[in-house]
């Protein structure tokens, strides 16, 4: 096909008034895009402040059902839950992740009670919230994490999960073969309905840090993840890493951390076509705040621009501190 030419062909012309804009738009960033990640933690009437994460706080049980009203009247589909546990309920084996009555199932059925289907609720696979040394798995005499120790864990983990109501698993472990074997074991306890969502390309990361902080797992971690995290060289191995993930039984994958990694959603998207989702990090929150503070750019700007950016790259939706602020600037 010949293409017009300058001056037959100006490509300002349809950019001219915010109606042409408009209709000649790729992509669109709505509050059903949006999945939020909030951090829930023991107590009544309690807000905890992140310093690290300025303008994130986690809540006790009640509060967070309020928060999770407020997600729903903004038109946000789906929260991401993560527990702060404290140091004395912290084992080597995380045990208490299999715990009926911790924060994650008391956070979960408080918030399926109030809402129903109103609202989905996504809850974290992994140990590291649990374990005393900060590893997502159980770890040998040198430190390693386990594999296949972990997986059982893991499964056991996610069925508890799943009886409290949680709506989507989401493993952020990264351990091999943990998908084929949740999937098998929420089959088979009648939790056939219950999606999983996948971190399927988890990459070790720097921007993770606060994070660790709002889980209470920065002081404890010794060493790094880079023994099951990806590699933030690799490319292709994510691709291997979603096939795997797909092949054993996921209903989606993500791709974490955001914004560096926009170049893997878009391949992950072109080459397998199924619903793909990217976790705007913790790191990737401050440094936008930061620069806000700072003066370089307006922040409600710099946080629809980068969102907006996720969907061009082919995220079907992105976790982020920023939803709830998000959903209301897009308004429900
Ligand atoms: C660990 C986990 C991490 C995050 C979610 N789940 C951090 C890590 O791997 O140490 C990071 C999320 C964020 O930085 O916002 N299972």
């Amino acid at each position: 096909m010949t293409r017009a030419a300058f001056p037959d062909l100006r490509l300002r012309r349809t950019r001219r008034t915010a109606w042409s804009r408009a209709m000649v738009r790729e992509t669109h960033l709505t509050p059903a895009n949006l999945i939020w990640p909030l951090f829930v933690c023991a107590g009544e009437g309690v807000e905890e402040p992140i310093a690290s994460l300025p303008g994130v706080s986690r809540w006790s049980v009640d509060l967070l059902v309020a928060r999770a009203c407020e997600a729903v009247a903004a038109g946000i589909p789906c929260l991401a839950l993560f527990p702060y546990t404290e140091a004395d309920r912290r084992s080597d084996d995380g045990a208490e992740a299999l715990n009926p009555a911790n924060l994650m199932c008391r956070a979960t059925a408080a918030i399926k009670q109030a809402l129903g289907d109103d609202i989905g609720v996504l809850t974290d696979v992994a140990l590291d919230p649990y374990t005393s040394h900060g590893q997502d798995g159980l770890i040998d005499g040198a430190g390693r994490v386990l594999n296949d120790e972990t997986v059982a864990v893991l499964v056991g983990q996610a069925l508890n999960q799943a009886r409290a109501g949680a709506d989507i698993i989401a493993p952020s472990d990264m351990m091999d073969g943990r998908i084929g074997a949740i999937r098998k074991s929420l089959e088979a306890e009648g939790f056939g309905h219950v999606q999983i969502m996948s971190y399927a390309a988890k990459y070790a990361s720097a921007f993770y840090g606060p994070f660790r902080d709002a889980v209470g797992s920065r002081g404890l971690l010794k060493g790094d993840k880079k023994g099951y995290q990806m590699d933030p060289a690799n490319a292709e191995e994510a691709l291997r890493e979603v096939e795997m993930d797909l092949a054993e039984g996921a209903d989606s994958v993500m791709v974490k951390p955001g914004l560096p990694y926009l170049d893997i959603v878009r391949a992950v998207k072109q080459r397998f076509e199924v619903p793909v989702f990217t976790y705007q990090v913790s790191g990737e929150y401050a440094m936008i705040e930061a620069a806000a503070a700072a003066g370089a750019g307006d922040r409600d700007a710099l946080v629809l621009e980068t969102l907006l950016a996720f969907r061009r790259a082919g995220a079907s939706g992105i976790l982020t501190y920023h939803a709830l602020h998000a959903a209301r600037l897009l308004g429900a």
